[in-house]
């Protein structure tokens, strides 16, 4: 690593930490919280040990989120249990001007989808580098049955992406849910939502990382300036 890239990975190191405690302020005492996942949500987690008293559980969206919270003595709660969150806390790979997100590289999507439908309100947690105009510059991950990954190969070359399995220590990834995860490059996502509901229904697709119908109603962007608030 170069000293510019090593200067730039402590930079954006800084502004996740200064976005995951700027998130606390959306945790409601006494209510469950949705945690997601990645490290920028590590951060958050981390500054939650602060509000411990006052956090009833989470639910969270990944194994790996789970031990982060149990270390802290924060409970884990069954997504079955639970009828509604009032906020989640996610962060993203890619955020637009809508709220659109693209997630998932952390491998974690689905089970980031499911505990945001269950939110009253997504809070994203984001360095500048996430904020993009159009989505689709950050390889889309795409959770799928592994019997299926060729031919939703297939599709998104249809598409003009070239999708490529996910591999760990040079075998494919497995997911928390035992699937695959299929990373597509060379998209230009302009209507998320059609997008979304379009591969959605692709046969052998869990979950698309694109989220538009779950996007953000709010995000908290760490920039050399401070947080920025953006509201959708
Ligand atoms: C995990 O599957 C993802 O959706 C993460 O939320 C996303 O990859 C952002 O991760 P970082 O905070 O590590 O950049």
């Amino acid at each position: 690593m170069t000293e510019a890239t090593k200067n730039d990975t402590t930079a954006q190191d800084a502004l996740k930490t200064l976005v995951g405690r700027a998130a606390l302020d959306y945790v409601v005492p006494g209510e469950i919280i949705g945690v997601g996942t990645g490290s920028t949500v590590n951060c958050f987690i981390d500054a939650l040990g602060a509000l411990r008293g006052q956090v009833v559980g989470a639910v969270s969206s990944s194994l790996a989120s789970t031990a982060r919270l149990q270390a802290l003595g924060i409970p884990v709660l069954d997504a079955n249990a639970v009828s509604r969150l009032a906020v989640y806390i996610d962060g993203a790979d890619e955020i637009d001007g809508r709220g659109y997100m693209v997630k998932g590289g952390g491998a974690a999507l689905t089970r980031e989808k499911i505990v945001a439908a269950l939110a009253d309100r997504f809070v994203c947690i984001a360095d500048a580098s996430k904020r993009v105009a159009v989505l689709g510059g950050f390889p889309l991950p795409v959770e799928v049955i592994p019997m299926a990954a060729t031919q939703i190969t297939r599709r998104f070359a249809a598409l003009g992406g070239v999708a490529t399995l996910r591999l760990r220590d040079g075998a494919p990834l497995v997911t928390d849910n035992g699937q695959q995860i299929l990373d597509v490059r060379g998209l230009s996502i302009t209507d998320p939502l059609a997008f979304e509901s379009e591969v959605n229904q692709w046969p052998g697709v869990v979950t698309v990382g694109v989220f538009a119908h779950q996007k953000a109603d709010v995000c908290l962007l760490g920039t050399a300036q401070g947080v920025r608030t953006l509201t959708f």
